[in-house]
């Protein structure tokens, strides 16, 4: 096993290594630039370390590794048109920077990229990576309708939230370990695991994003800080602080959320508020360990040595205490 940031390393000197600038500029370009801004790398990490844990050198996982970020990065190209953001990574958002159109079309080139990734694998090896990134990549597009359609209903619940992100973020953090799971040739029950696994983790993830959508410094989180309040997006926070608020509280957040503003900064102010005071941030953060735990769970039912373990559960320490 290698660590973190080795994994981090091993994925990006393979990506520096493609060569995916071609003719025309203007469909290749924004795909080089979206992919060179960085992030994380949590998904193609964690399909490497998949691989490993389930006894395959990472090197044959990089290019599932690769398909899961290309399509990642896919999913923001076209999630910031849809929520009408102007940064990413600290940098102008595709579609601020060129067009809406460049951002629709090298998008859609990217989720082509990303499954040609596959056929560098052997029949049986492909198929079963194409069954579940068809699957998965259908799901996020219904979280990500989902998440969309909340903007405008009022009567959206907490377990129609929890369904919108399992779907829009959660399952392609689960994929991204069972890519390394099929990569290795493990068995079903443990490459279910490792999906569960991936499957609360996400979720956190997902809650955690929200959170510091909201509570994020905006020197260093890289979007634009408020966006969801904006949006009027439906978010645990949100959901969280109407179930604890009085009525009069209750009614001035919905009309706050059924508004859309030239200037957000008093909305932005009045929201956060609320979201504090109601106790849903706290809320929100209790909920982030619940599900960091469950993922933890799961490790428990695994068949597998302390190190690697330990590898899994300091990822998921990890991302609880991130703040971009
Ligand atoms: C952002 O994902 C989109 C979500 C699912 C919340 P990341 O926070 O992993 O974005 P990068 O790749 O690190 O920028
Ligand atoms: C993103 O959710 C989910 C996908 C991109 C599929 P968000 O809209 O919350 O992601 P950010 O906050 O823009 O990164
Ligand atoms: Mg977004
Ligand atoms: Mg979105
Ligand atoms: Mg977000």
């Amino acid at each position: 096993m290698h660590n973190i940031s080795q994994y981090q390393d091993f994925f990006i000197t393979y990506l520096k290594n493609q060569n995916i600038q071609k003719e025309p500029k203007n469909l290749y370009e924004p795909i080089e630039y979206i992919l060179g801004l960085g992030g994380k790398r949590m998904r193609p990490v964690l399909t490497l370390m998949a691989a490993e844990i389930f006894n395959t050198s990472y090197e044959t996982a990089l290019p599932a590794a690769m398909a899961v970020e290309v399509f990642h990065n896919f999913s923001l190209v076209h999630d910031d048109i849809m929520d009408d953001a102007p940064l990413r990574r600290g940098k102008e958002t595709v579609h601020e920077k060129w067009d809406l159109n460049t951002g629709i079309l090298s998008g859609d080139a990217m989720l082509i990229l990303a499954y040609q990734y596959f056929e560098q694998y052997e029949s049986e090896v492909f198929r079963d990576l194409a069954k579940l990134f068809s699957k998965t990549a259908l799901e996020v597009c219904e979280g990500q309708q989902w998440d969309v359609d909340f903007e405008k209903r009022n009567d959206v619940t907490i377990p129609d939230y929890l369904k919108m992100i399992e779907y829009k973020t959660a399952v392609l953090v689960a994929a991204a370990m069972k890519m390394g799971a099929i990569v290795a040739k493990t068995s079903k029950e443990e490459s279910d695991l490792i999906y569960d696994f991936g499957l609360n983790l996400g979720l956190a993830f997902q809650l955690q994003d929200d959170y510091l959508d909201a509570f994020g410094d905006p020197e260093t989180f890289g979007k634009q800080v408020g966006g969801d309040i904006i949006e009027n997006k439906k978010t645990f926070l949100y959901l969280k602080a109407l179930e604890f608020s009085n009525s009069d509280k209750s009614v001035q957040l919905q009309n706050l959320f059924n508004l859309k503003l030239e200037d957000n900064t008093a909305k932005i102010e009045t929201a956060k508020a609320i979201f504090n005071e109601s106790g849903a941030s706290k809320a929100t953060q209790e909920a982030i360990e619940m599900y960091t735990f469950r993922a933890f769970e799961t490790l428990e039912k695994m068949n597998l040595d302390a190190e690697k373990k330990t590898t899994l559960r300091t990822f998921g320490e990890n991302l609880m205490g991130r703040r971009v």
